[in-house]
């Protein structure tokens, strides 16, 4: 996008294509005013606009003010641009500069008054306001002060730059640190940016504008982007009367209604983003004209109906992002064939049918999961070459897959068959070690795996394995051992019938899950890596070694329903810093529960229900500061009732079996705790497959 809007600048203005090594040299103020403009920055390269910089907007960033030597010819500082005649500054890029530190409202920067084009883009302004002397610069034609994190309201001044052509202050979507920008501020931008071809204003709150503000909006208008503005209510209509438009991103906001027709009146539109809004019915018909869509996002609404299918329909179009609605039907004929398609991801909606075979051979991503979709997977999914993502979990396909079948993917990385009724087979185990090498991410859940898949064996870079919920018996063979061994961060063979595991020799493991399996003899302890880890439903015996106290950065811990036995170990009262569930319901402990808490403990479920501890609960308890359930039931624990107990400020459910009933907590206590006797714990995992 940057190098089109470059581009049509220079089109239309090609006095910006000033020489910098013309026969003037720069004026002594204008050199002084950049050095003084410069000086009052410290160069840092603060995390977010660098790394934003060179890795989400595929730009370099370096300090380039570093160059700027007082005694030399301005005009051939870096970022730097003179007119070729009067060598006054004429366009100033110092984008992804790591400039950082207060903007002051009397910078020298205004004292450049011939200034055409300024990008301040990415840069760290330190919740600086803008100030409203930016009015002043009235030769602009380019403002660019995009990722500046700078606040506050956009002054009004702005709309006196009425040369304008393309105005950039889209601020961070992380930050709540928006701006907004005051309904007159706004209609005053909109009715006297006449030449206006290139507005991005996303993340700038205008929820106090009404719609009809765009009623006005510039015919010339090529790119138009208020992603995350808090639109709400209708289109306002002439949006789509914008006949030369052609990238319009109106994601993020509460737009409501039905997509109207007029859309089709848009045909130069190349990129169409309207996601996250409320939008509802279908997508109308109109839509197949805009022939030169490259991208198509209607991502997270309501829309219902099928896709509009024409055989001829988009035939640019790179990237289809149209999950999370309610759309139903076939698959469209257009999505086999067009020719440029890198990515179709239609994933979360109802469509039902088969999938047909892919003619065209540049897609790069498949998601149609969590569909209805039946049927065999077509065979020239296995000749896709390019691809790297396929997701088709959650659909009711069928067919029998042999693992070999995928040798020609070899650039696939994240590969997700689960819950459908596919019956994956692997006939000769010495074929399948070299496939799918650069595989990270293999979710296989309910796919009727007996054996865990020979072909694993190749897989050096994988990061998540999911293969929970088939029948696996026995025990995790030993060449597992080097599956990801530096890389797996991810590990689930839960809802299996396994029955032993020797160790765990990942080094980089975050979550392993290994509950409802059929597993006995002593636990292995995990790498100290760990985040999650998780054994509740088997037969582990023994004692937990108190080497689990090595993993520092343990959040979830459930060892329940176990044979496990011996005492606590007594640091589990110092791993609080991190842990926040801790489960050992149903095992064997005995002895006392640690007798210190440590201060900032981060504990909220501490569940020790069902074992034979004896106690006593320390007030130390009370460091843990968010408990909301804790679970001392069934056990042998005898001790007159902790009156202090009742301090928690979030306790929601409290289980002391030996202590009478609800009404004898509420008349000790003052007040009366969810008291259950059987609490469920529910873990919900969320871990990204990306
Ligand atoms: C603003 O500058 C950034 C960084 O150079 C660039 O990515 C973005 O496309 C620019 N915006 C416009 C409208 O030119
Ligand atoms: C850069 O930022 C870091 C952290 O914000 C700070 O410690 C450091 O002193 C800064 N360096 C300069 C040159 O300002
Ligand atoms: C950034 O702003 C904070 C307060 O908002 C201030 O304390 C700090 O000195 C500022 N840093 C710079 C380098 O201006
Ligand atoms: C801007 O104002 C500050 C304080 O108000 C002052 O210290 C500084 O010298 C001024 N800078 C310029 C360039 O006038
Ligand atoms: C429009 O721009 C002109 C000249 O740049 C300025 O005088 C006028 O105040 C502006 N109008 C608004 C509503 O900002
Ligand atoms: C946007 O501004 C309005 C006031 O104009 C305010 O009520 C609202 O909370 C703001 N929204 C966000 C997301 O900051
Ligand atoms: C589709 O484009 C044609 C021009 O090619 C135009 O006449 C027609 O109104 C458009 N249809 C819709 C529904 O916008
Ligand atoms: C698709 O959904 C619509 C309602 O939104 C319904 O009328 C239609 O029958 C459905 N079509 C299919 C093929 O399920
Ligand atoms: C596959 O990717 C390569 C490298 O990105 C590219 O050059 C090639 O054109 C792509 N193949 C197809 C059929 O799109
Ligand atoms: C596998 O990944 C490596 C590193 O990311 C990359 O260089 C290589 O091209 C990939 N191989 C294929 C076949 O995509
Ligand atoms: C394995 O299965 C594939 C695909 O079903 C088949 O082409 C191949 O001949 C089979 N190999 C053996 C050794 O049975
Ligand atoms: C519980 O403690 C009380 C007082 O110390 C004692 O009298 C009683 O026998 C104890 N009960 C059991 C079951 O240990």
């Amino acid at each position: 996008m940057a190098s089109y809007l470059l581009l049509s600048l220079f089109l239309f203005f090609p006095h910006l294509c000033a020489s910098s090594s013309g026969s003037h040299s720069c004026s002594h103020p204008e050199a002084a005013s950049l050095i003084q403009f410069k000086n009052s920055f410290s160069i840092n390269q603060t995390d977010d606009a660098a790394w934003y910089c060179d890795y989400s907007a595929g730009l370099k960033s370096y300090p380039k003010t570093n160059s700027w030597r007082e005694g030399t010819d301005c005009c051939s500082w870096d970022g730097v641009t003179c007119h070729h005649l009067n060598a006054h500054v004429i366009a100033l890029d110092l984008s992804c500069s790591w400039l950082y530190g207060n903007f002051p409202s009397n910078t020298t920067l205004f004292l450049l008054p011939h200034l055409q084009k300024l990008n301040l883009a990415f840069n760290d302004f330190n919740h600086s306001k803008i100030p409203s002397e930016f009015g002043r610069f009235e030769s602009l034609v380019y403002l660019n002060l995009s990722h500046t994190r700078f606040v506050g309201e956009v002054p009004s001044q702005v709309s006196h730059l009425s040369k304008l052509v393309s105005l950039d202050l889209s601020s961070w979507i992380y930050y709540y640190e928006q701006f907004t920008i005051d309904k007159h501020a706004l209609e005053g931008l909109i009715q006297n940016l006449t030449e206006v071809r290139h507005l991005f204003l996303d993340e700038i709150n205008m929820s106090s504008a009404n719609a009809h503000v765009f009623m006005n909006l510039s015919s010339s208008l090529r790119s138009l982007s208020l992603a995350g503005c808090g639109l709400q209510g209708k289109f306002a209509k002439n949006i789509f009367g914008l006949p030369n438009l052609n990238f319009l991103n109106l994601g993020g906001n509460q737009l409501s209604g039905q997509i109207p027709r007029s859309l089709g009146n848009l045909l130069q539109l190349t990129h169409l983003d309207l996601s996250d809004n409320q939008l509802i019915g279908q997508i109308p018909l109109s839509i197949l004209n805009l022939t030169q869509l490259e991208y198509l996002g209607i991502v997270g609404n309501s829309l219902e109906g099928s896709i509009p299918n024409e055989v001829t329909a988009f035939p640019n179009l790179k990237y289809l992002h149209l999950y999370d609605n309610l759309l139903n039907g076939t698959l469209p004929s257009w999505l086999y064939t067009a020719s440029s398609l890198k990515e179709i991801h239609l994933a979360q909606n109802q469509f039902s049918g088969h999938i047909k075979e892919f003619q065209s051979k540049s897609l790069e991503l498949i998601a149609l999961d969590h569909n209805k979709l039946q049927g065999p997977l077509p065979s020239s999914i296995f000749q896709l070459l390019n691809l790297t993502r396929l997701f088709l979990s959650s659909n009711n396909l069928s067919g029998v897959i042999e693992f070999s079948m995928f040798s020609n993917l070899s650039s696939l990385k994240n590969l997700d068959l689960s819950y459908n009724s596919l019956s994956l087979t692997s006939n000769s185990t010495s074929s399948v070690n070299h496939i799918l090498p650069n595989l990270t991410s293999l979710f296989l859940l309910s796919c009727n795996l007996s054996e865990f898949p020979p072909f694993l064996k190749g897989l050096k870079r994988l990061e998540s394995l999911d293969l929970s919920c088939n029948r696996i018996e026995g025990k995790i063979p030993q060449w597992m051992q080097e599956v990801g061994n530096d890389s797996l961060a991810y590990l689930n063979v839960s809802h299996n019938s396994l029955t032993e595991v020797e160790h765990f020799p990942w080094k980089n493991i975050a979550v392993l899950d290994l509950s409802s399996n059929l597993i006995c003899g002593n636990l292995p302890i995990p790498a100290s890596t760990i985040n999650i880890f998780l054994i509740s439903n088997n037969s582990f015996n023994g004692e937990v070694s108190s080497f689990i106290c090595n993993a520092s950065a343990l959040e979830i811990l459930d060892l329940s329903h176990n044979n496990l036995s011996g005492t606590m170990p007594q640091c589990f009262g110092n791993l609080s810093d991190s842990l926040k569930f801790l489960n050992l319901k149903k095992n064997k402990f005995y002895g006392t529960i640690p007798p210190t808490f440590a201060k900032g403990c981060q504990l909220s479920n501490l569940n020790l229900n069902g074992n034979l501890l004896e106690g006593p609960l320390t007030p130390s308890i009370l460091n843990c500061k968010g408990l909301e359930v804790l679970d001392l039931g069934n056990n042998k624990i005898n001790d007159t009732f902790p009156h202090w107990l009742g301090s928690f400020p979030q306790l929601q459910v409290l289980v002391l079996n030996s202590i009478g009933t609800h009404h004898s907590l509420k008349s000790q206590m003052g007040w009366a705790p969810k008291v259950e006797s059987n609490i469920g714990w529910q873990v919900g995992l969320k871990v990204g497959m990306g």
